[in-house]
């Protein structure tokens, strides 16, 4: 999809500056739509014809547009008045036809001014049907729109700087209330009042200050004083949070520019606080489960570790030793997933302290070996990264046992974490003594592989394989066959769900 600064900029000769103008304009332009009831585009030049570069339509009435015109011309009929405006930085109203609309409409077309420069109009088009009265609802937004719209020519909205959001702002709809110079109560819409309704303030609004009210104003307060619209979000009770963001209109005030009111836009938004409160807490409780796990399975692994002490047999200790690493890999996992909010954890974070344990368990100095890792496999679901970790301790612990056995002299590991397409690609190469000739994987009988066998194909859905390694495969990751040993390659897939 291009973007309006990228149509601006293929239609004009506009500076950064300008377009910046056009595009925050649009960035706060949903509640222009809404105050006027109609649809709006922003269109520039483009040789002889006026293109649209961005369209909105009114939350609250009908659209004229059902389809997008974002990239084409206007018709010659709204092309004259957009050109009018533009020529004379004034705000230009008229009648035009709509295709598919049987009603007369309305056109107005208001030119976007910057420092004294008009960079492109703004035209609203909305229905001249007469149906129901127009309410005090109506006639109000539609004079803050004139207002507004007064604002734009004069190059004073949007407002320049540092503006607070409008996109997490509430919208006209959720409730409006317009305050006047001295920052009294001139109206307000249904939604605001019932808003005001649910924080126990019954009394009339209108003609009060919001701080008689006993509403928090300090956002008004503030945007009276920066002369920009302010953003605030606060507990009114303490069951009702209310997000308000409060615009001030500048105008002529005695003579002066000076703010001669505000809109001041409210949203109850106590239930989705209260659910992000619930939301928090239930991460805090995961995280409190498996920190837990994680010291019981410390425990366990010092229990063993003692039992092991105590044992004769050279196999049963070694035995025991083996199972101390893996349990502590386990635990490995639960500690960084403790620290991590949420179901999932950065892979790399596991996968490094991993190497360190590895590392730790290799007591003897005459075997240096290089464990180096390339990538980071992503942010994985905790689902995923028991396993994996588990299989991935197995396979360098191989990789130190087998590659690389007493008196051999030591060489490189390299772990490769990539992506393709169907998930998960994981690499462990080593320059070692490599795997025997008549090596099998399918039927290795060896308590890790079988492990490392199960988990992949069960757990993990996944696949692996494990061959001698080519010169390509250690060139690869930047290794050199050692002693004339040819190495080991294992190569591991797994999808990962969602993609
Ligand atoms: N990186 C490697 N380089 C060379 N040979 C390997 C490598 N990885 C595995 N092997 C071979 O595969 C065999 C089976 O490995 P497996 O991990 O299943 O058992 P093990 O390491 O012998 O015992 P353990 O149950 O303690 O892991 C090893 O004995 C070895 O011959
Ligand atoms: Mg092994």
């Amino acid at each position: 999809m291009t973007t309006i600064g990228e149509l601006v900029r293929q239609h004009t000769e506009t500076s950064k500056e300008e377009t910046a103008h056009l595009v925050s304009l649009v960035g706060e332009w949903g509640m222009l739509a809404d105050l006027c009831f109609s649809d709006l585009v922003m269109v520039v030049p483009s040789g002889p014809e006026w293109v649209v570069v961005a369209q909105v339509r009114a939350a609250t009435g009908q659209t004229l547009y059902v389809d997008d015109r974002v990239g084409t011309p206007l018709t010659d009929d709204e092309a004259s008045f957009a050109a009018e405006a533009f020529h004379t930085s004034a705000i230009v109203e008229g009648d035009i036809e709509v295709p598919g609309a049987a009603e007369d409409c309305g056109l107005m077309a208001i030119p976007v001014v910057l420092s004294g420069v008009t960079v492109g109009v703004l035209v609203r088009e909305w229905s001249r049907r007469k149906g129901r009265q127009p309410g005090e609802l109506e006639r109000t937004y539609l004079q803050l729109f004139d207002r507004f719209a007064e604002m734009i020519v004069a190059g004073m909205f949007p407002f320049k700087g540092r503006v607070s959001d409008a996109s997490v702002a509430p919208r006209v709809g959720d409730g409006a209330i317009v305050l006047d110079a001295s920052c009294r109560i001139r109206y307000a819409s249904p939604n605001a009042t019932s808003a005001l309704h649910r924080v126990g303030i019954r009394a009339p609004a209108v003609g009060q200050s919001l701080a008689e009210l006993g509403v928090i104003d300090s956002s008004v307060r503030q945007a009276f004083e920066r002369r920009e619209p302010v953003v605030e979000e606060f507990e009114q009770t303490s069951e009702v949070t209310l997000l308000t963001r409060c615009i001030p209109i500048l105008g002529d005030l005695d003579g002066d520019l000076g703010v001669t009111g505000a809109v001041m836009l409210l949203r109850d938004v106590s239930e989705l606080r209260r659910r992000d409160r619930m939301i928090l807490s239930r991460d805090a409780t995961i995280r409190e489960i498996h920190h837990r796990v994680k010291n019981n399975l410390q425990t366990i692994s010092s229990l063993l570790r003692l039992q092991g002490r105590r044992l004769q047999s050279e196999e049963a200790r070694a035995a025991v030793a083996e199972s101390v690493r893996r349990i502590r890999t386990i635990a490995l996992v639960h500690e960084t997933l403790s620290r991590e909010a949420g179901d999932e954890v950065a892979f790399i974070e596991v996968v490094r302290p991993l190497l360190r344990l590895v590392e730790e368990g290799l007591q003897s100095p005459d075997r240096p070996i290089r464990f180096t890792v390339v990538g980071d496999g992503g942010r994985l679901d905790a689902t995923v990264v028991t396993p994996l970790s588990v299989v991935l301790t197995e396979l360098l612990q191989n990789a130190i046992d087998h590659g690389f056995p007493e008196g051999s002299g030591g060489g490189d590991v390299v772990v490769t974490l990539g992506s393709t397409e169907a998930g998960l690609a994981i690499r462990v190469v080593d320059n070692g003594r490599g795997i025997p000739a008549d090596f099998d994987l399918g039927s290795a009988k060896g308590l890790g592989l079988s492990i490392v066998r199960t988990l992949v194909t069960t757990e993990l859905d996944g696949t692996i394989d494990m061959r001698p390694a080519r010169t390509k495969d250690l060139t690869e990751v930047g290794l050199t066959a050692v002693n004339g040993h040819p190495g080991t390659v294992i190569e591991l897939s797994v999808p990962l769900a969602g993609e």
